[in-house]
Formats: C-alpha cells, sequence, structure tokens
C-alpha cells in the first residue's frame, strides 16, 4: 500500500521511525515532512498530505502532531479526508471499523511510539464495517 505521513516538529522521531517500520513491512511511503524539529505549522504538512489521499497519489494517510488535534482539525476542513484522531489500540480499530479513517492521527506527546507502532498495525489491518456506520459517514458532508 502507499501511505502518506506529516508531521510537526513534535512528530519527527515517530514519523521517521514509523516510515522505516512501514517500508520494512513492504508499504511505499511518501513523506510530507516536516523533517526537522524547528518549531513549524501543523497545517502546512497536513494539506497536502489531505490532497494527496484527496487525489488518489496516496491510499492512506497518517499524521502526527502534540496532541493530534491540530492536525485532525485541519485535515477534516477536506471533503475527502476522514481523519481519526486515535491514542491507544482500541480507539485505533474503531476510527477503521466504524469511521473507515482515511487518515490515522495520533499525538505523539501523549502516546509511547510503541503504542503508536501497535495503532497504525491495528488500523491497517481492521476493515471497514459498513452498514450503519456507512449512513452516519453519508451524512456528515455539509
Ligand atoms: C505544537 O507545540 C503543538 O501545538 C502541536 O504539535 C499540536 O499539538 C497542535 O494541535
Amino acid at each position: 500500500m502507499t501511505i502518506g505521513i506529516c508531521n510537526d516538529h513534535a512528530g519527527v522521531e515517530y514519523k521517521q521511525k514509523l516510515v522505516a517500520y512501514l517500508k520494512r513491512k513492504g508499504h511505499q511511503v511518501v513523506d510530507f515532512g516536516t523533517g526537522t524539529t524547528e518549531s513549524c505549522d501543523y497545517s502546512d504538512f497536513a494539506h497536502p498530505l489531505a490532497n494527496a489521499v484527496e487525489k488518489g497519489e496516496v491510499e492512506k494517510g497518517i499524521a502526527i502532531c502534540g496532541t493530534g488535534n491540530g492536525m485532525a482539525i485541519t485535515l477534516n476542513k477536506h471533503q475527502g479526508i476522514r481523519a481519526g484522531l486515535a491514542w491507544n489500540t482500541a480507539v485505533a480499530h474503531l476510527v477503521a471499523e466504524h469511521n473507515n479513517a482515511n487518515v490515522l492521527v495520533m499525538p505523539a506527546r501523549f502516546a509511547s511510539y510503541r503504542m503508536a507502532v501497535s495503532m497504525v498495525r491495528e488500523w491497517l489491518a481492521t476493515p471497514f464495517a459498513g452498514g450503519r456506520h456507512q449512513r452516519r459517514i453519508d451524512k456528515i458532508p455539509l
């Protein structure tokens, strides 16, 4: 699978490790930055990732910032994005199963790297349940 990934300065270390992890698992990874710990604005990186998911240039996306909220709020401005914020494996399962999240958002400052790997693994492995959840998703667009 081709996966896009982005982060702000709070998520650089997790992003670098996750890129290596995903490649080891056989995925192609497109890195939308940032590549440094210099203070930056999450929205500068969230929009390019969202655009790539919407255009089908990447199949899914992963976004990381301090709390995850800046990334999630920005990503969800895009009509084609369902960005789900997860902080443990059970929530990562549900954002795939119930919300069909095409972007997984994680809070680098409030989840361990070990947990981040577990969340990514679970989100990628969990199919969308459809049914009543599809009906709810269909009512999201403004
Ligand atoms: C950066 O300090 C922090 O505000 C950012 O990573 C994120 O938590 C915003 O929602």
